[in-house]
């Protein structure tokens, strides 16, 4: 309990000193509405998507130290 509270949290600390994206990649998508309600304040940068492929090729983006993730769907 308390996974997307704590990520969200986290993000928003992290961002005082780093490049922070949070990407939801779980269906439910409750951390989208969050962000969705922070609008411009959300202190860092924020992707939804689902879609196994695309949340392959985060892997490749530059200007991110860490990319922590859990895998949202069955392997
Ligand atoms: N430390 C806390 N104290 C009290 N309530 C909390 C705390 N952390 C989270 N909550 C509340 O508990 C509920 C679930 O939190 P959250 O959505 O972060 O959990 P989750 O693990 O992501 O849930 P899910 O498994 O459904 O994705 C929310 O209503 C949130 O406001
Ligand atoms: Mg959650």
């Amino acid at each position: 309990m308390g996974k997307t509270t704590t990520v969200m949290n986290l993000a928003a600390a992290l961002s005082r000193a780093n490049n922070v994206l949070v990407v939801d990649v779980d269906p439910q998508q409750s951390a989208a509405r969050w962000a969705e309600r922070a609008g411009d304040d959300l202190p860092f940068d924020f992707a939804a998507d689902v879609d196994p492929n695309n949340i392959m090729g985060l892997r490749d983006l530059d200007g991110y130290d860490i990319v922590p993730r859990r895998h949202a769907w069955q392997p």
